[in-house]
């Protein structure tokens, strides 16, 4: 097994703003969905728990930046509040003071040479925009994109990887199928295909606005070197010109837009790796692939767009089995599908774990999770069995399936650049977490494989840095590197053994790293 990254492998950790960030209605903050889902029937969350303190990070921002900096983090992998910086949820009106936080954040990081790798949309949907039925209003398509220029406006000069929408099918599905998410619309036959479509349009438009007004016109070598000499000048005058340093400052600014540093934008798929519970089912583990990660991935990345192949008629099959005379799964005009083909410009995804997938027997329902999958498919799909299973049902330990997943997206949409944008596992809580440190590196060692038979894979993302509110099971299963005290007014965050081996395994750059970190003695 290989134990050494490329040079240039960068290696962070993520969080997410409702997760993390607290401060609900701080200031001119919105009401985000999230916000109405806890607070309408607090017991929808076990213990009651919900997100309007959570690590509040609001306040503890710079204690983030540090643990970040402590681990050697390339970069910082966070989203923005949507509600926090449009409070109406519309561009009519910013948040002084929600831009104040995201700016403070993100020049906090610059100053500790970490990037800011920042997600527009990671769940928390503006009430207001729900209130107009979200997800399933093709209008949104253009509200999220009003919002993407906003913020490529506010952090455009500084933040130069973006992530569209964190999981789309946790979006769709979770949210307005299974109705378990924000805002809990149970609408198994046509909202989360809906939403699909929709959602997909959505991050095309941002894509576009991005690539159109935000990509620095000028790169490449002799761009580099005409933009240097520029600086030079520049700074040169603003040592004679004392007097109008900030004309000058303003000078850099566009220069930074202009010139070298492209940025890149893409979305975050959730990607399950499923394996045929035995052979005559593989073309159904085929199938759901297609269904769980092609339905958001296809239309994007494949060369002639569009669904992926089998799942209209699938979907067909499902609306006539239902009684509908014809398919509810949206079509793409051609228009469509051309806006939406090619709006990337690496793939980024989070992967976690493997199901075992058959066809369901005569009787038997399908499982609802992962959601998508078994219900269209008509097909069980089964927890691998003799492994560890983590502190929420779905967190099966199946490292191989990372490199299956990656070769199977090679595949699939060819030689591209892949992001790993999520990766962790869940413990009941303390400060040693072998079994995390272990995750992290079988995970890792699989992709140093995948990465030896030749995919190109340039990111890895530990979810998470810290402890946080994990949805519908609240505060119970502990994702974090470093642990958060919650009964702690300070929310006092500690680094766990976890910790101390990610630092190690970034410090040398290889998995040639011991795992067996002596807490007691590093504290
Ligand atoms: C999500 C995170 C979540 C994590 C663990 C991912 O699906 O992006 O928000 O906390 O999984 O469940």
């Amino acid at each position: 097994v290989p134990v050494s990254f490329p040079p240039g492998f960068k290696f962070g950790a993520a969080t997410a703003s409702y997760q993390i960030e607290g401060g609900w209605n701080a200031t001119d903050k919105g009401v985000s969905i999230w916000d109405r889902f806890v607070h309408e029937d607090p017991t929808r969350i076990p213990n009651n728990d919900n997100g309007d303190v959570a690590c509040d990070s609001y306040n503890n921002w710079e204690r983030d930046v540090e643990m970040a900096a402590e681990l050697g983090l390339h970069f910082y992998r966070f989203s923005l509040s949507w509600s926090r910086i449009l409070p109406t949820g519309f561009n009519k009106r910013i948040s002084e003071d929600g831009v104040r936080y995201y700016n403070s954040l993100i020049d906090g990081l610059l100053a500790r040479g970490i990037e800011p790798f920042v997600t527009l949309y990671h769940w928390d949907l503006p009430q207001p925009i729900q209130e107009l039925s979200g997800w399933t209003n093709p209008l949104i398509a253009e509200w999220f994109a009003e919002y993407a220029r906003v913020v490529y406006t506010l952090f455009g000069d500084r933040v130069k990887l973006w992530n569209t929408i964190n999981e789309p099918i946790m979006v769709c599905d979770a949210s307005y199928n299974t109705g378990s998410y924000a805002p809990g619309i149970k609408n198994s036959e046509i909202a989360p295909y809906v939403c699909n479509k929709i959602l997909l349009l959505a991050h095309a438009k941002a894509w576009r606005i991005y690539d159109k007004e935000f990509k620095p016109r000028y790169h490449g070598k002799s761009a580099f070197f005409f933009e240097i000499q520029l600086r030079r000048l520049l700074s040169f005058l603003s040592i004679i010109l004392r007097k109008r340093i900030s004309s000058i400052a303003q000078h850099q600014q566009k220069l930074t837009k202009l010139f070298s540093f492209s940025g890149k934008v893409s979305i975050t798929n959730n990607l399950v790796w499923f394996e045929p519970a035995s052979d005559e089912y593989k073309d159904l583990a085929e199938l759901a692939l297609q269904n769980f990660g092609g339905r958001y991935s296809h239309p994007i990345y494949s060369k002639e767009g569009g669904w992926p192949p089998g799942i209209e008629e699938v979907m067909a099959e499902n609306s006539f089995k239902r009684g509908y005379s014809k398919s509810q799964f949206p079509a793409f005009t051609q228009e469509e599908k051309d806006l939406v083909r090619g709006t990337y410009d690496f793939y980024a995804f989070n992967h976690y774990t493997t199901r075992h997938i058959r066809k369901a027997k005569e009787g038997e329902t399908f499982t609802a999770f992962p959601m998508g999958d078994a219900e269209d498919l008509d097909a069980i799909s089964i927890l691998p069995e003799g492994r560890e299973i983590g502190a929420t049902s779905w967190s099966v330990v199946y490292p191989e399936g990372m490199r299956h997943i990656l070769v199977w997206l090679r595949e699939q949409y060819g030689d591209i650049e892949f992001v790993i944008a999520e990766n962790g596992f869940p413990t009941y809580g303390g400060l040693e977490d072998s079994n995390r440190v272990n995750y992290h590196k079988e995970y890792l060692e699989q992709i140093l494989l995948a990465i030896n038979d030749g995919v190109n894979v340039t990111h890895y993302t530990a979810w998470s840095l810290m402890d946080n509110f994990e949805w519908v099971d609240g505060y119970a299963p502990k994702f974090g590197l470093y642990e958060v005290d919650f009964t702690d007014p300070k929310r006092t965050r500690t680094p766990r053994q976890s910790a101390y081996y990610y630092a190690s395994v970034i410090a040398q750059h290889s998995l040639d790293v011991s795992t067996e970190m002596d807490l007691i003695l590093i504290l």
